[in-house]
């Protein structure tokens, strides 16, 4: 299999790092060609503009999703938005490894989905609008995985912690970046409190990773709903009997694997690095780390 590591740090000692290389020595020793984008490394363009686009739709008006469109159609995309594209056609599971920066990716990352995620490649999908989205796509038959260094304590990301869950924060890159053009995504790996982890917290952090690391193409994905799986009758909003009662977020996770209870038990473990793979869809976020 071909993985791609993507990874925004430019510390080589940083937790984020660790994990990149963890991951890279797990899956070249089980026999997977590994491929990496290191972003900082690259000094990649982090900001979309009018330089992706050197031929023009429409020289008037900068309509990004248009030009894209035109770019991504006609073979004029810039040089590293399609090395990258290259490398993702090619993948069979992609892991984004970042710090977690305001509750989300650092710019850099964001800046790498904003110019690769082309039109008619991660949305607009074969040029049929919303036709092909969350669940098909572009990137279908690829798996998804974020390996995050948190630098908060897990209580703080538990179901009642003054943060919100971190399933939740980041649902916009699991379910809006990843799912959308088709990716099947595992529950994210989170390492709390990795602003301060000491040697034993990070061999810990670094053992749970490389179990999953392992388990890349048997773990369950996160039971997203597929937009053309029935539960979107008219492709925009949930069947009334489908979590009924429900809103937000979570209702577009299939709630026979939800055990909000999951959670609470990780989080209140206290001084202990697990990685907890346990069955809530909703909450499947595997946590490892310390409570500062
Ligand atoms: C710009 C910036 C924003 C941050 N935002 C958050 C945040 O939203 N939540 C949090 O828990 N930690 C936050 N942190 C702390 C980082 O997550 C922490 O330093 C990092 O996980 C340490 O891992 P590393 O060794 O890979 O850098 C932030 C740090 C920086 C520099």
């Amino acid at each position: 299999m071909n993985i791609l590591l993507v990874h925004a740090h430019p510390e080589r000692t940083s937790v984020t790092r660790r994990l990149v290389e963890s991951a890279a020595q797990v899956l070249t020793g089980q026999g997977h060609e590994v491929v990496r984008s290191d972003l900082y490394a690259m000094r990649w363009k982090a900001v979309f503009d009018a330089a992706d686009f050197p031929v023009r739709v429409d020289p008037g008006r900068l309509s990004f999703v248009d030009e894209s469109r035109h770019a991504y159609a006609g073979g004029c995309q810039t040089a590293d938005v399609e090395d990258e594209q290259r490398k993702l056609r090619a993948a069979d599971a992609v892991i984004l490894h970042f710090p977690l920066w305001w509750f989300g990716m650092p710019a850099i990352m964001k800046g790498w989905v904003d110019r690769v995620w082309a039109y008619g490649l991660a949305y607009g999908y074969r040029g049929a609008g919303n036709t092909h989205r969350y669940g098909e796509g572009g990137f279908a038959g690829k798996r998804a995985l974020l390996a995050v260094a948190v630098g908060g304590p897990a209580i703080d990301y538990s179901p009642r912690g003054i943060n919100g869950p971190l399933e939740q924060l980041l649902f916009p890159i699991t379910h809006g970046t990843l799912f959308f053009p088709g990716m099947q995504v595992l529950p994210t790996f989170a390492v709390y409190g990795a602003a301060a982890l000491d040697a034993a917290g990070m061999a810990e952090a670094d053992a749970a990773w490389r179990g999953r690391v392992a388990r890349l193409f048997d773990d369950a994905p996160i039971a997203f709903r597929a937009q053309n799986g029935g539960d979107y009758p008219d492709r925009h909003v949930l069947a009334d009997h489908v979590a009924p009662g429900r809103s937000g977020l979570m209702a577009h996770i299939a709630e026979a694997t939800r055990s909000p209870l999951d959670a609470v038990k990780i989080a209140h473990a206290p001084g202990v690095a697990i990685d907890c793979e346990h069955r809530s869809a909703g909450d499947r976020t595997s946590h490892t780390g310390n409570r500062r």
